[in-house]
């Protein structure tokens, strides 16, 4: 089974071959991803109506170029996937009209895959990752711990009240001029600094939820660099280092709570999953890896380059729902808004 994954949810722009093999595990035959960092870098952030643009221009050449890096002919393919939402709306309608173009043209089956979905099974890409697990997936858009129990078969336990964690990585990377995404760039200068130099809030530390709060820490960081100003290399490090060291105190303490929960209601996880473009940091996968270790689960991330968006997750999720028989319908609707556990958003907007 080979598939052919497009991703155009945000400012990566990106087409990938996956071929199933019969052990179960995936094969990934091309990955092809072009970033528009460049193109939004002088904004400090994503400019959707450039991001759309962007996409336009390059996806065809992406497609033509990771079908011929597979070796594999668009009439030799099982299925063709996009990532239907959630994101940002013009982006995901390239994509996804790309794809039913496809796969019009070359009469395979039409997959719309949301895009959490395409983080969240990802790790399962190398096959030793069984079903259920406990899952943090972090992304620059999304904060949430889930269930997953199956394709499609998801359950929120927590998620964040306000800013995604990669959110308060480009943000505090924003306020501190170190550019655009912020989450590697913060990363590598909290490498040099001292985390103990700034006293940081730790929001929601012990609360019995297991939602998180990142917008106070953001905060807590405009005002302690307000007060060190003018800032010097060593400042911003320190600064990178102490918000990094808060963030991953609010990590092991809200999996600490949300695996509890979880526990609590007969859930027997066979591991704990980090997943989304912050699994790449290495001091957050260190700290869920000893906290994985301390409650007797394994702990799976994803490959760096598999953490950050990019087709092949689109593709492997497209897989997994083709498997299942589960191809979708050519009007499937792009989608601003995709909740991958429909009863919690309603719960949550219920009690808003
Ligand atoms: O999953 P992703 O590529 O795109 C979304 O679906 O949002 O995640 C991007 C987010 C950005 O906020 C970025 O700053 C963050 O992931 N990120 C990181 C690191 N690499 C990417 N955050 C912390 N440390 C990193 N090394
Ligand atoms: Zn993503």
């Amino acid at each position: 089974m080979r598939v052919l994954g497009l991703e155009t949810t945000c400012d990566e722009t990106a087409a990938a071959v996956v071929r199933l093999k019969p052990d179960g595990s995936g094969e990934i035959l091309a990955d092809e991803v072009m970033s528009q960092i460049a193109a939004h870098a002088a904004y400090g952030g994503v400019v959707p109506e450039i991001a759309a643009r962007a996409h336009v221009e390059v996806l065809d050449l992406l497609i033509a170029r990771a079908l011929e890096k597979s070796g594999v002919k668009a009439s030799e393919l099982d299925g063709v996937a996009a990532a239907a939402g959630p994101g940002l709306i013009g982006g995901v309608l390239v994509g996804l009209s790309a794809a039913k173009g496809v796969a019009v043209a070359a009469g395979k089956p039409f997959l719309a895959v949301n895009h959490l979905e395409g983080h969240a099974l990802i790790p399962r890409l190398d096959g030793r990752l069984a079903f259920p697990y406990l899952l943090l997936l972090a992304s620059g858009g999304h904060t949430q711990i889930l269930a997953v129990e199956g394709v499609g078969e998801y359950v929120r336990l927590g998620a964040t009240m306000d800013d995604a964690i990669g959110e308060a990585f480009d943000k505090t990377a924003k306020l501190l001029g170190l550019g655009y995404p912020g989450g590697p760039a913060v990363e590598a200068a909290a490498r040099d600094g001292d985390m103990e130099r700034f006293a940081l809030p730790r929001p929601l530390l012990g609360r019995p939820n297991a939602d998180f709060s990142l917008s106070g820490l953001k905060t807590a960081v405009r005002h302690a660099a307000m007060s060190a100003a003018p800032l010097t290399a060593r400042d911003v490090n320190d600064l990178c280092a102490s918000f990094q060291a808060a963030v991953v105190d609010v990590i092991e303490d809200r999996l600490r709570v949300a695996l509890g929960l979880y526990r609590q209601r007969g859930g027997s996880a066979k591991a704990l999953v980090l997943a989304g473009g912050v699994a790449a940091n290495a001091a957050i996968r260190a700290a869920v890896s000893r906290f994985a270790h301390s409650s007797g689960l394994p702990m799976i991330a994803p490959p760096v380059r598999l953490c950050t968006d990019n087709g092949a997750m689109i593709a492997w999720a497209g897989i997994e729902k083709l498997r299942l028989g589960r191809t979708d319908d050519l009007a499937a609707p792009a989608r601003a808004r995709w909740p991958l556990d429909p009863k919690a958003e309603r719960a949550r907007n219920n009690k808003a």
